[in-house]
Parts: structure tokens; sequence; C-alpha cells
């Protein structure tokens, strides 16, 4: 965690005032974290809104068209703003900065300066130059010179932190493009990871998220071969941390020792988010994701037998090119027999420079449609099953704060990550605390008190 004076407003210096705005995943949302610390650390200081801020930076996401088309329409929204505001900066950096350089400039015009995600470092840097030079600037690095977990960085909450175990991406699955904007998979020695989960200990983080695109083979670049089970082994012996979540785990790499290593430590919390992505083994085979549907289902079973109280969760694309209604019929049959907690559930986006987007038959825009549909409205249903086998369970909750629909009502989440909300006094908020629950919700369980501080 970054050292820095809470100088504003106390030596009188005027200074500038930024603005990040993150899409997308928690990588970029940490890397948000690392922008503001570095920019903290330059003597800028955190506004409050856009019409505040001196400059503003998108931390972007490319994962999907629609993240692109959200992107160029809050960049557009700004036009008025930096015609009325002659100083303004505005900035374009992360996932599809790197993807699209300068042509983002070409359709944006307004836009001072593109940066990519191998050169975060130099944000400070390059906003020095557009403001010196008055020039636009667009400066996008072929790889990382400087690793972003070697920036300071700003911590959003004072609880919870999130911490890099690998950058990169080494699979290649056809339809993503993730390992072109990211760069190969480099994990960080263990000692790093170690050293930083012990001294946000000491500064009071209670929850952290170890994050990786693929965490479960975090070490074999290092080690020769996967070592996260003994990374969580370690992390769990480190006092003050009472929860260790991570994300995200490739199936293919799910080991049995990890899923022991979560069923032993105390502190690791019982929840595996496992990306399926399709049911049908022609496309996963398509799809480059090295299981089948068989094995996959197997996984699943071993983590149930192993942790019975484990949550799953996962990630489903429906309309990949070429899925026909029965391999479609095959991913709704995974999803009966899975019963995951929660499904993130995606329509195939086509990207251009990966494999998929080559493929010649596409499936048509309605019929994907009408697939994400029908997936979406079973797996609500088992995601209301499953939070109705927890009715009658007490269960240990951190609790976050006062629920966002409701001021008097607080909420906070399981060890398996699910959304608790209950009545209960305010200095719970940041705590632990014990609930029954009382009702299962889809999306949600409401729970009462029995006694604080667990
Ligand atoms: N189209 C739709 N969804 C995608 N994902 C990745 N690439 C694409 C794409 N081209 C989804 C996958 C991944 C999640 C983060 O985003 O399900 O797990
Ligand atoms: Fe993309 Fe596959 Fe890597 Fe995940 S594992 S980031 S889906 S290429």
């Amino acid at each position: 965690m970054l050292k820095y004076k809470r100088a504003w407003g106390v030596d009188g210096l005027d200074r500038e005032k930024f603005l990040v705005k993150t899409f997308g995943c928690q990588m970029n949302k940490h890397d948000s974290e690392r922008i503001a610390g570095m920019l903290i650390q330059e003597g800028y200081e955190p506004a409050r809104s856009a019409e505040e801020a001196d400059i503003i930076i998108f931390n972007t996401c490319c994962v999907r068209k629609h993240a692109e088309d959200r992107l160029y329409g809050q960049v557009g929204a700004l036009k008025s703003l930096k015609r009325r505001k002659l100083n303004l900066i505005i900035a374009v950096g992360g996932c599809l900065a790197q993807k699209d350089g300068g042509e983002i400039q070409e359709r944006a015009t307004h836009v001072d300066l593109v940066f990519g995600t191998y050169n975060l470092s130099s944000l400070p840097n390059l906003i020095r130059r557009v403001r010196g030079d008055s020039a636009k600037i667009c400066e996008i690095w072929k790889e990382p010179k400087i690793l972003p977990t070697e920036l300071p960085s700003l911590r959003e909450h004072k609880y919870f932190a999130w911490i890099t175990v690998t950058i990169g991406c080494n699979n290649f699955c056809s339809y993503c493009i993730v390992p072109y904007v990211r760069g190969r998979e480099i994990s960080r020695p263990m000692q790093d990871i170690y050293s930083e989960v012990r001294k946000l200990a000491q500064e009071g983080v209670i929850e952290i998220t170890l994050l990786g695109q693929n965490v479960n083979s975090y070490g074999r670049d290092l080690y020769g071969k996967s070592q996260f089970s003994t990374l969580l082994r370690e992390l769990d012996k480190i006092q003050g941390i009472k929860r260790i979540r991570f994300t995200t785990s490739h199936p293919r790499d799910l080991s049995g020792e990890i899923i022991k290593a979560v069923a032993e430590c105390d502190k690791v919390c019982e929840h595996f988010h496992l990306p399926v992505q399709a049911g049908s083994d022609r496309i996963l085979k398509l799809m480059n994701r090295g299981y089948t549907k068989d094995r996959y289902l197997e996984m699943v079973q071993k983590v149930r037998e192993t942790t019975p109280e484990c949550s799953i969760t996962t990630d489903i694309i429906v309309g990949f090119p070429g899925e026909t209604e029965e391999d479609f019929q095959e991913t709704l049959d995974l999803v009966e027999k899975a019963r995951f907690d929660q499904a993130f559930t995606f329509i195939y986006s086509p990207r251009s420079g990966t494999q998929a987007a080559e493929i010649e038959v596409q499936v048509p825009q309605e019929v994907k449609i009408e697939r994400f549909k029908k997936l979406v409205s079973l797996q609500s249903q088992i995601c209301l099953e499953q939070n109705r086998k927890l009715v009658g369970k007490t269960l240990e909750i951190f609790v976050e704060g006062p629920s966002k629909k409701e001021k008097n009502i607080l909420t906070g989440r399981t060890r398996t990550n699910k959304v608790v909300n209950f009545q209960g006094p305010r200095e719970l908020i940041n705590k632990m605390a014990n609930v029954v629950i009382a009702e299962a919700h889809t999306w949600y369980l409401v729970g009462t008190l029995t006694n604080a501080n667990a």
C-alpha cells in the first residue's frame, strides 16, 4: 500500500485532479488502483466528479464488443466538457488501447492520450508531456518493461485487497482477445506475494483476492510446475487475514492438490470460479479449452465431495461460431447437472485477431439471443434452488455496509461469496457476524442476526 502525504488542502498548492473510470474485470480494477497510486505519488489529487477533474483516465476492456461500445459512449459524452474546459486531458488506457492504439484517437478526436497495458508505468510521464507540449500522444509498448506489480497502489477499500499472482495468459482460448492484449503468463515469486500480504495484514486488511487469468497454473513458469496449492497453504498462515479468495481457475488445471488445499486451509474461502464456457465436447474442442463435459462434471463432483458447502460459479458463452441446437442442449444439460451457484452468461462476440473470428459459420444474432434467454432462465431457477438449501443454516458473513436499496438494512458476504441482507446495528459494519438464513432469493439471501463479532 502506498504511503502518501494527504496533502491536498493542507499545503495550499493548487493540485491537478484526476478521475479514473474503470471497465471490465478485477485485474483492471486493480490496475486502476495502481493508476491512482502513481498519480498521487506524483502530487495529483483525486477528483470527485468529471466536472471537477483536470485529467480523466479510462481504463478499458475489449473482451466483448459491448465493452468497447460503452467506452466510446462515455468518451463521446465528454465532448462538451472538453470544449468548455480547455485544459482537460482525456486519456484512454488498458486492453482496448493495447489492441487499437491510434484508432481510438481517429474515432474520438478529443482524446489526448492513449497508453497500453504494458506501459501503465509511463502514465505520469505521458501526462506531463501532453501538458507540456499540448500535443496528442499515443504510446503503446509491445512488451512489459516494468511489471504492474512493482507500481504503487491506492487501495479502494480499507479491508479488502487484490493481489496479483500472475499477469497475462498462455491459454489462447480461440474466442479470447486477452492473451493478445495482456501478453504471456508471468508469475510473481512466492516470497513477493507473501511479503505483500503480510504488509496488508499489518495495515488491517481482512480479505484478500488472489488475481490471475488462471491462478491454477501459478508458478509453472518459475518453478516448473504449478505451486498454487503451496501458495494457498503459505498465505493461510498469515495472521490478521481472515479470508482468502482467488479467481480465475481454469478447469483444465484444477488439481486434486488445489481442491484439498481449499478444503484444509481455514482462511481460504469455499468458492471456485470455474468457467466452463460450453457443454458440448465439439465446441469445447473448437474453443481450445482442454477438457470435456464429463471431465468438467467430474471436477465439480470432486469439489463437492471434498467440500460439500463449497460454491461453484462459472462463465458460459452462447452462440460460439457453428454452435448447433444440439450443442446448445449440451450446455443446458451441463448446467442442469453442475448446479452452479451463479453463472455469468455471455453472447459470443467476435474479436478480430482471434481464431474463432475467422470461422465462417457465425450463429445469427436472433438465435444467440434466444439461447441466451433460455440459459439465463434455467440458471436463475438453479440459483434459487441452490440458495434455498441454505435456509436455516448459520453462516459467517463479513458486513460490508448498508444495503444499496434500503439504508436501514445491512449487507455482507458469506465465505462462499453470497450476498446476505439482514437487520442489525451499524457498528457491525466492517466486522464479522453470524446470521441464520431465513429467506432465499435468486441473487441474495435474507438472514437474522444471531451474535455479532463471530
Ligand atoms: N465473446 C463472449 N464472451 C467472451 N469471453 C471472453 N471472450 C469472449 C468473447 N469473444 C467471456 C468468457 C470469459 C469471460 C471473462 O468473458 O466467458 O470467461
Ligand atoms: Fe481468455 Fe482463455 Fe486466457 Fe481466460 S484462459 S483469459 S478465456 S484465453
